[in-house]
């Protein structure tokens, strides 16, 4: 995609010698390989920025479409029509360590390249989520999480620039309200800052975190052991990396946005109501997590299989048939109209039998 990107660099004069002196600025781009679903749709404008210096130029540049709307990898999207206002992308890609336990890396750096080097440097944290598609950025929004890990536990701050002013700040994680794939930058803050880096903590000791589903059982399996002493953060991440390449489209093969919906928590009495169901339709225990609040959690995957939408297909969409909460685009030529249609026969359908509200976890732009 960055080869049909047009690259404009304005040699003009003194007035604008230091705007778009460097920034990577195109019109009419197509966003298929800027999304993971390979939606077939263009925005207006692109502007793919490489230091925190043009983001701020092209922030205060009212000559750009508006709106601007920062994507990472376009992995947790469904871009439903053309864009008509201007994407902004990171080009940065540096990961520094800054001590013992800290780490910065750049919004633009492929989560899982940062997985990699953590692994590579010895540095436990973000071995459980490897594999997660996307970028560092897009991490901090929309709090990842897989096999027992949420990127909340190490995230320290969050560096970013104010739209409003275009002043930059460094947000602490605990200002975030980071909760499960939640965050304040997908509420009050969503217009407000755009994330270019952030710092993680991450140990030289082992802290392995195994007891999420069969985790444990694959790890001593592969390496005969589960001794947090004689375990490294690239045993686990390699591990996690074939879970995941089991379970899960790879997107480079399959267009995908990963898990559609969210796991919905659900109150005592909504519980029972899904547990009559399974009782007098024989579906079988009802899989599910009690929380501390009171609540219990139910795997929306279970929900959507039992209501038998495995493989069902509209247009070019499918639900895919290993991890049925998976969206794909399954012919490659689907359509947004294609997975939003499948998406909303989905919610009906687990609302009418269970009584359940699933709410997106991909979202709508
Ligand atoms: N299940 C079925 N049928 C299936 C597959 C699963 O009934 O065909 C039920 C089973 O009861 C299974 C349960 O769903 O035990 C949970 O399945 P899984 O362990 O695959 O995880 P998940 O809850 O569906 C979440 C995340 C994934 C993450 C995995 C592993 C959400 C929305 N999704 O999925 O994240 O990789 O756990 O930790 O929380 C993503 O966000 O894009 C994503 C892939």
């Amino acid at each position: 995609m960055k080869d049909t990107l047009m690259i404009i660099k304005i040699l003009c004069g003194a007035t604008f010698l230091h705007i778009f002196v460097n920034m990577r600025t195109g019109f009419n781009i197509d966003l298929s390989g800027r999304n993971t679903f390979r939606m077939k749709v263009s925005c207006r404008c692109l502007v793919e920025y490489d230091n925190v210096e043009e983001l701020r130029d092209a922030l205060a540049d009212p000559s750009l479409p508006r709106p601007l709307f920062p994507i990472g990898g376009g992995s947790n999207l469904l871009f439903t029509s053309d864009f008509p206002g201007t994407i902004l992308h990171c080009g940065m890609k540096n990961i520094k360590r800054l001590g013992p336990d800290r780490v910065y890396a750049d919004a633009g750096v492929v989560w899982d390249d940062f997985c990699a080097w953590c692994a590579s440097e010895g540095l436990w944290g973000p071995e459980n989520l490897s594999h997660i598609p996307g970028e560092v950025g897009a991490s901090a929004v929309q709090n990842i999480g897989a096999y027992g890990r949420e990127v909340c536990e190490l995230i320290d701050s969050v560096e970013c620039v104010d739209t409003r002013d275009a002043s930059k700040i460094t947000i602490p994680a605990s200002e975030c309200e980071y909760a499960y794939r939640d965050s304040r930058f997908k509420h009050d803050w969503k217009w407000r800052y755009v994330v270019t880096g952030v710092v993680y903590r991450v140990s030289l000791e082992p802290v392995p975190v195994l007891d999420y589903g069969h985790v444990r059982e694959a790890v001593v399996e592969r390496f005969e052991t589960d001794d947090p002493s004689r375990l490294t953060p690239a045993m686990i991440r390699e591990t996690v990396t074939s879970i995941r390449k089991g379970k899960l489209p790879e997107v480079d093969e399959l267009g995908s946005a990963g898990s559609f919906f969210r796991n919905p928590c659900v109150c005592q009495e909504a519980f029972a109501t899904v547990r009559e169901v399974a009782l007098r339709e024989s579906l079988g225990e009802v899989p599910h997590f009690d929380l501390e609040d009171g609540s219990v959690k139910i795997p929306a995957a279970w929900l959507i299989d039992k209501c038998g939408w495995k493989g069902m297909s509209r247009g070019g969409a499918a639900v895919f048939n290993k991890q049925p909460l998976v969206i794909v685009n399954w012919t490659g030529e689907a359509v947004p109209e294609d997975v939003m249609s499948l998406a909303e026969g989905i919610r009906a359908s687990v609302k009418e039998k269970f009584g359940v509200e699933l709410s997106r976890e991909v979202e709508y732009v």
